[in-house]
């Protein structure tokens, strides 16, 4: 979702910022704009369009060494070039980049307008700028104070950045909801949305909390509240570089990553499978085993993708450690005032750490005395400060908007928790060893099963003009159809639903005739009757099949079979979740869809 950056120091500012912008792209955004201070005056410039239009439009950069800029995916205000960030009062003093959504905006701008300003954009962001330039006007001592004084009279979410033309050896950045963090260079200090666009520059990090300020100047930063009280914060050192987000040789990032699979699982299990007592160490969880055995439900939430990661990985739990557990959305979770109990462990799942529903749930947990835990891949990220204790993913940066590596290794921790709870509970050493081996063997078999790519590419050219599929699947094979039709749906835009094979006699076999194939997912376990018995009642009314399977089927049972080697049962959804990315990846490319930004959808969900 919309991403910000902003640069001062001792270089040209415009080229940074461009970069800093392209390194962002993935969020997902529908305009670009950035501003430089130059000469007492503020340069904007803004559309909508790619960064790269944008850099056209920049033409030759000025000396400017200090500037923000932002991509910006609507809420308030259509994709236009006025309502592109960054928004100015009307002096053209000020300017700011925001990323959120102010709640109380038609209230402040009607106080605006019938104070004489006129605004230019239908955004939320533009009152931001005429309030601040109004708090300067009316004798506030410095910008800070200033931006201070307007976030008072502000409802809503905002990570923002501001540009005072006047003054354009600082920045100000304030945060409360979406994510902020400072770059310390040499002589130069960077703000962004994500440290994807930091990295280049410099590892040295700062967060921002929520309810934060920061000034910044090309040597310093200080951080304070939002009444005013110093903070003194030290960078940490973030482990990635520039390289994690280059795309090297492959066409996109998703294809990049569902290759890197075999890797991101290495690295989840690496020190973390224990042959000793047939267990699994996971040293970010403060959980002891007195503590597991007070534990009587595990509840597991996220969203999207991270929410069918979590129905699979409440599977796991409940066959691994025999503990009722079941997975719900974040989203629903945070407004249906639940129930906490003390004996429920909550895990909060995120890729990105930030994505507000599930940031909104872990904050309704706390108020409420919840007992939790994150399952989370971006180190530093709320989720992961919030939570502070938890399994990190390993799953390296994730850029392409569908979720496929960080996915994978959700499923890969939830087994290792599983594991754990299941050996200080009732799973024999035996059955731990069977585990940790059959965790051990699977980057191997995620290899093979990506090594079958030409296969499952000439199946899912077969089907590509499809306008509806079915996916179904049961007990362990239902949250892997589920996550399938998620994947299909987002980046080729056809029509997918997912459906537990044992529920489509009840309804949804009235729509299956020649033009709705199904893939039906058929895990190697003791299912395998009932599941060939849905296959044939599909075949039956005319219904093509693609069969995604661990299992021997019967020759000539579906119309296309794509294989993966036999794990551990309890394993078994990890494995079959792959073909279905490589299934979605290549029905999107036969349709020349543009995979790693999907329409309308961002890669971190920011705002509601
Ligand atoms: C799907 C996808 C989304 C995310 C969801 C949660 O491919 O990427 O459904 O899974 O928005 O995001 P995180 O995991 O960052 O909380």
């Amino acid at each position: 979702m919309c991403g910000i950056v902003g640069y001062v120091g001792h270089r040209e500012a415009t080229p940074i910022l461009l970069e800093g912008l392209r390194r962002l792209e993935y969020r997902g955004y529908d305009s670009a704009g950035l501003a430089v201070a130059h000469r007492g005056r503020l340069r904007v410039t803004k559309a909508a369009v790619r960064v790269a239009g944008l850099r056209d439009l920049v033409g030759t950069p000025t000396q400017a060494t200090s500037g923000i800029a932002h991509t910006r995916w609507a809420t308030h205000g259509e994709p236009t070039d006025a309502n592109a960030h960054p928004h100015t009062d009307t002096s053209g003093r000020i300017a700011v980049v925001h990323n959120g959504i102010i709640e109380n905006s038609e209230r402040l701008r009607a106080e605006l307008t019938a104070n004489g300003v006129t605004f230019t954009s239908d955004t939320d962001t533009e009152a931001l700028a005429h309030l601040i330039a109004a708090a300067l006007a009316a004798g506030a001592a410095s910008l800070e104070d200033a931006v201070r004084t307007t976030l008072r009279r502000v409802e809503g979410a905002y990570g923002l950045v501001v540009l005072d033309a006047r003054k354009p050896g600082e920045l100000v950045a304030a945060r409360n909801g979406s994510p902020l963090v400072i770059g310390v260079g040499e002589d130069e200090t960077l703000v962004a949305s994500d440290v994807a666009a930091l990295v280049r520059h410099t590892q040295r990090v700062v967060y921002l909390e929520d309810g934060e300020l920061a000034t910044l100047t090309a040597t310093d930063f200080r951080t304070s509240t939002r009444d005013a009280r110093t903070i003194d914060k030290e960078p940490t050192t973030v482990e990635l570089t520039a390289e994690d987000y280059d795309l090297g040789n492959w066409s996109d990032f998703m294809h990049k990553e569902i290759h890197e699979q075999p890797a991101a699982v290495s690295r989840a299990l690496l020190g973390r499978l224990d042959d000793q007592f047939a267990t699994a160490r996971l040293g970010g969880i403060e959980v002891t085993a007195r503590d597991v055995h007070a534990i009587r439900r595990v509840k597991f939430l996220g969203c999207g993708s991270a929410y069918y990661a979590a129905q699979l990985g409440a599977g796991l739990m409940e066959e691994l450690a025999r503990l009722p557990a079941d997975a719900e959305p974040a989203s629903e979770f945070r407004y249906r005032n639940p129930v906490i109990d003390s004996d429920t462990l909550f895990i909060a799942v995120s890729q990105s750490g930030e994505t507000l529903d599930t940031l909104a749930a872990v904050r309704e947990l706390e108020r409420k005395g919840g007992r939790l835990l994150g399952v989370v891949n971006v180190v530093g990220s709320a989720l992961a400060r919030a939570c502070g204790n938890g399994i990190f993913l390993h799953a390296g940066p994730e850029v392409a908007v569908a979720s496929t590596k960080a996915v994978t290794n959700m499923a890969v921790s939830f087994a290792m928790l599983g594991l754990l709870f299941g050996r200080v509970r009732d799973l024999s050493f035996a059955d731990g060893q069977r585990i940790v081996e059959g965790l051990r063997a699977l980057p191997g078999q995620i290899a093979e099963v990506l090594d079958a790519e030409p296969e499952i590419a000439e199946v899912a050219k077969r089907y590509a003009d499809a306008q509806h599929m079915f996916f179904t699947g049961r007990v362990r094979g239902w949250p892997v159809a589920r996550e399938g039709a998620q994947k299909l749906k987002e980046i080729s835009y056809l029509h997918a639903e997912a459906y537990q094979a044992s529920e489509l006699k009840h309804g949804p076999l009235a729509l299956i005739d020649k033009s709705m194939p199904t893939v039906a997912v058929i895990p190697g376990d003791e299912l395998v009757a009932k599941n060939i018995a849905t296959v044939e009642e599909i075949k039956a009314r005319g219904g093509p099949v693609i069969a995604v399977t661990s299992a021997d089927l019967p020759d000539g049972l579906a119309d296309a079979v794509i294989r993966v080697p036999r794990t551990e049962l309890e394993l078994n959804p990890i494995l079959l979740t792959l073909p279905l990315q490589l299934f979605a990846y290549h029905v999107a490319l036969t349709l020349g869809r543009d995979i790693d930004k999907p329409r309308n959808l961002a890669k971190s969900v920011t705002v509601e």
